[in-house]
């Protein structure tokens, strides 16, 4: 078998929570996963990713891992696992596990034995570090709008949490804990399983070295902060690829906040040989105030986008990998985000799908989106359960004294709940989801947008999308093919072209609720170029000059001389 399938894959983003829930307690399953196989295979899609599955008391929805190598008793059982595996196979599809090893729950037995015993071999599984005159050792503050660092009363000394209080991070630069690691990511792939996508595997190590007790008595190291992509990450992923990746055939993609090309590369290049993709966030980072938090809106600048996706493309041209997301289990609806989630939806969700998916690039396609899923309209706190929101919410009203309208302003653009909400599969109770109560309240548009509706509808969003699959598939060679941006300054239009030796494919979109105009360059041809996708009715010639509607987008394909 060859050793990139990847590269000509289509990911499928299941958060199995809010995916299919099949035994009325109001929470997915995997007997509703492999109930909803048929439709992510009729999507075209190739690999299914899952979110966490393993045991946790889900402060944070499963990133906060007990023990990574069983199933959470409300999803199932190991033997629904290997059930979802085999059925997964038997249908041509790959599957590929979630895996959370920059941190474990701290109701993990590790965590348990190491808080107790300074003695204990598991202590130095987490980072401690005795407090300061000021408390906590530094000042540092994580997305979860707390310190940390968590003073733990049996040894009275702190524990390292870049995550939620009940994440420990675990210490990478102890051996025993990457060894007891790699004996746990091996654990799935022996089962068959076909990838791993790797979670915060930019925190692993830690950038500044962890202060030690002289710091402290010499007073230099207060503030200092560790960050992301720390000086072993490199070492920790060779070593990883050595006794993990290399030894099957399989796919890893890794979660890399704050990460630039430049580093990017570093991570995916075919000379590094370390990970195949990695996520990177800096298209998600466009619609928020600098140096701020994903709470703080701006609008977006289209040439920002450009600029951002574009540099991706050109810095792994021919030596790296990317991967092509709007949306995922943390990122608000891309249709409420970047479109226009009203009048246009249909419209503006096509447009998104054309301007991502026709990069070069691996798509990872989030649960919901094919259906132009939109965020919730919930506007009580009480209806959220995501700890991120929750958390900053309290802080921002009671602590920091902010207008709790305000608050909720950014809670409806950005909150992660908007992604979490019942997967929408027909407009019966509660969307198909679940005949319990639903863990989290369902989307109330689930009466017009749902699967059900969009299957039977050659003109859905979801129709878009599976014509958009086979093209990439139909036109494998251009989507290896280079990528060059046409108008990087033009204020409406992304338009980008896609070539080959012997073709091109010209991808045009309005990214604007108006009427644009794209002039056609002359140094393409365009006689005899040939609409492949339009998510307009009419409009198929190739004009020297063409309007396009709102949210147009066309896709030619044309011949080089
Ligand atoms: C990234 C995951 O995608 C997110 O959901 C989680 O909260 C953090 N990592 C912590 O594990």
């Amino acid at each position: 078998m060859k050793k990139d399938w990847w590269k000509d894959s289509v990911v499928y983003q299941v958060y199995p929570r809010s995916f299919q829930d099949s035994n009325g307690d109001g929470i997915g399953d995997l007997q509703g996963i492999i109930s909803r196989l048929d439709y992510i295979k009729q999507l075209g899609a190739d690999v299914i990713w899952i979110c966490p599955i393993y045991p946790s008391p889900n402060v944070d929805y499963g990133y906060d891992v007990t023990d990574h190598k069983t199933v959470m008793e409300s999803y199932g059982t190991m033997e629904d696992f290997h059930e979802l595996l085999e059925e997964v196979h038997r249908r041509g599809l790959k599957l590929v596990m979630d895996f959370v090893l920059n941190h474990t729950s701290t109701e993990h037995a590790w965590f348990k034995e190491a808080e107790l015993d300074k003695t204990s071999k598991y202590r130095n599984f987490y980072f401690w570090r005795p407090g300061t005159k000021h408390g906590p050792p530094t000042d540092l503050q994580s997305d979860y709008g707390q310190s940390v660092w968590q003073y733990e009363e049996h040894t009275g000394e702190y524990y390292l949490h870049m995550n939620a209080v009940k994440q420990a991070d675990l210490n990478w630069e102890n051996e025993d804990v990457r060894q007891a690691v790699y004996e746990m990511m091996r654990f799935w792939l022996d089962k068959g399983v076909d990838g791993l996508r790797i979670d915060q595997l930019h925190l692993i190590s830690k950038k500044e070295y962890l202060p030690s007790y002289e710091d402290y008595v010499q007073g230099k190291a207060e503030s200092k902060p560790f960050q992301p992509n720390g000086r072993r990450i490199h070492d920790y992923l060779t070593e990883m690829t050595e006794e993990v990746f290399s030894q099957y055939d399989v796919m890893s993609v890794g979660e890399a906040g704050t990460v630039t090309p430049e580093e990017g590369l570093t991570y995916t290049g075919t000379d590094e040989h370390e990970l195949n993709m990695i996520f990177h966030f800096q298209h998600m980072e466009l619609d928020q105030q600098p140096g701020k938090e994903h709470w703080d809106l701006k609008p977006l600048e289209l040439s920002d986008l450009k600029s951002v996706l574009t540099k991706w493309q050109k810095k792994l041209e021919n030596k790296g990998w990317n991967t092509l997301f709007w949306c995922n289990h943390d990122q608000p609806r891309i249709v409420s985000r970047f479109g226009d989630e009203g009048k246009y939806r249909k419209e503006s969700a096509k447009m998104l799908a054309s301007v991502l998916y026709l990069m070069k690039g691996t798509p990872y396609i989030y649960q919901g989106e094919e259906l132009g899923m939109t965020n919730a309209p919930f506007t009580r706190i009480e209806d959220y359960k995501d700890i991120q929101t929750v958390n900053m919410y309290h802080k921002r009203v009671y602590e920091k004294g902010y207008d709790p309208k305000e608050v909720m302003t950014s809670i409806l653009a950005k909150s992660r709940d908007h992604a979490r909400t019942p997967m929408q599969w027909n407009d019966g109770k509660h969307a198909g989801f679940t005949d319990g109560t639903p863990w989290l309240k369902v989307n109330p548009n689930y009466t017009s947008i749902n699967a059900a509706e969009a299957l039977a509808d050659p003109d859905s969003i979801l129709s878009y999308y599976k014509k958009l699959i086979s093209l990439r598939k139909q036109y494998a060679d251009l989507m290896k093919g280079s990528y060059d941006l046409l108008l990087p300054d033009d204020p409406q239009l992304f338009v980008y072209i896609r070539q080959t030796d012997t073709r091109q494919l010209l991808v045009i979109n309005n990214f604007s609720d108006k009427e644009a105009i794209f002039q056609w360059p002359d140094e393409l041809e365009r006689e005899m170029a040939q609409l492949l996708l339009s998510n307009y009715d009419g409009g198929r010639e190739a004009l020297p000059s063409i309007e396009l509607k709102p949210f147009e987008s066309r896709v030619y394909l044309l011949k080089r001389d």
